[in-house]
């Protein structure tokens, strides 16, 4: 029986890629996208994510817009990373899906409390201000998920948007500390691991290869978000961060980690949203995190590759 998921995003061009993996398998079933402030301001996360799903031809998913703002921060964005739009590397015209009127937390808190307890995975692209939202204003549905699978946080790797946080965890930390704290369980996807799927020049030729307008598409895509890094780290290639979640939904033994505990740094303005992830057991803080370290990268891209071609 298909996974039943509720993606959470802030499209964001390594998010499209990872929604287009989830409509290119069969595994999963896709209850709803919602939509966050992160990358770019909610109006085109909510505008983007209808873009992917009109772009797979999968007018069908219900998208839904969520927070617009972190629950305690000035909303922070990374347009010098994703572009003006969040899907800059290729012009694509405005959905004609329409976007669902219910909020994204609200979304989020009904489908909990219909589906059959521990049935609905929530996979989390971007800050996790919706489904902490969700959880405040309706703490009986967290013990009704089967699981979280996010990406975010880091920790070898240190930070990508602060010398010590990752991007999702730094914009809303309050958001994360709920969700660190909330006894899910929670799979994360951090830049230790992400920085070791790195897309090289040969990866992006074999998305055009595909000879398809999704191939193309998403060629473009990792192509602009990628300069960024590839300039920032001089690496051949730049990770390729939210795929992750879903292929971990696909093939978890392409994935390494450690059940450990991580906590969220919310008072200092020099470390927020740092994840303390206590990955040598120094300290006796309860383990509340599979956190990953290593990926195959050439499976995960093989993969990828390989889904995307069947759209
Ligand atoms: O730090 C990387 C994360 O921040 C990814 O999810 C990317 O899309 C941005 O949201
Ligand atoms: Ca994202």
């Amino acid at each position: 029986m298909a996974e039943k998921i509720i993606i959470d995003t802030d499209p964001g061009q390594d998010d499209a890629v990872a929604i287009l993996l989830a409509l290119a398998s069969p595994e999963l079933k896709i209850l709803g996208i919602t939509a966050v402030a992160g990358n770019v301001p909610l109006q085109l996360t909510q505008r983007n994510a209808r873009v992917v799903c009109e772009l797979a031809g999968r007018t069908d998913i219900p998208v839904f817009a969520g927070c617009d703002a972190p629950l305690a921060r000035q909303l922070v964005t990374a347009e010098h990373v994703h572009g003006k739009t969040g899907l800059d590397g290729i012009d694509l015209s405005d959905p004609r899906m329409p976007l669902k009127e219910t909020h994204a937390a609200e979304f989020i808190v009904d489908t909990l409390r219909t589906q059959p307890a521990g049935s609905v995975t929530l996979c989390t692209l971007g800050p996790l201000t919706n489904v902490a939202t969700a959880f405040k204003s309706a703490p009986d549905v967290i013990g009704r998920v089967r699981r979280i699978v996010m990406m975010g946080g880091a920790y070898f790797e240190v930070g990508n948007i602060t010398p010590a946080a990752e991007f999702n965890i730094y914009v809303d930390p309050e958001a994360a500390e709920i969700v660190f704290g909330s006894g899910v369980e929670l799979i994360v996807m951090p830049l230790d691991m992400t920085h070791k799927a790195l897309v090289t020049q040969p990866r992006v030729e074999a998305f055009k290869d595909l000879g398809t307008d999704l191939g193309h598409a998403v060629a473009a895509w990792i192509d602009f978000f990628e300069r960024f890094d590839r300039d920032k780290y001089g690496s051949d290639g730049a990770p390729l961060h939210d795929p992750t979640v879903i292929a971990y939904l696909l093939e978890p033994d392409l994935f390494v980690g450690r059940y450990i505990n991580v906590e969220v740094e919310t008072r200092s303005d020099l470390t927020r949203g740092m994840t303390v992830a206590d990955w040598w057991g120094v300290t006796d803080r309860k383990a509340n995190a599979i956190f990953m370290g290593d990926v195959d990268a050439e499976a995960f891209f093989s993969l990828l590759i390989r889904r995307i071609s069947s759209l």
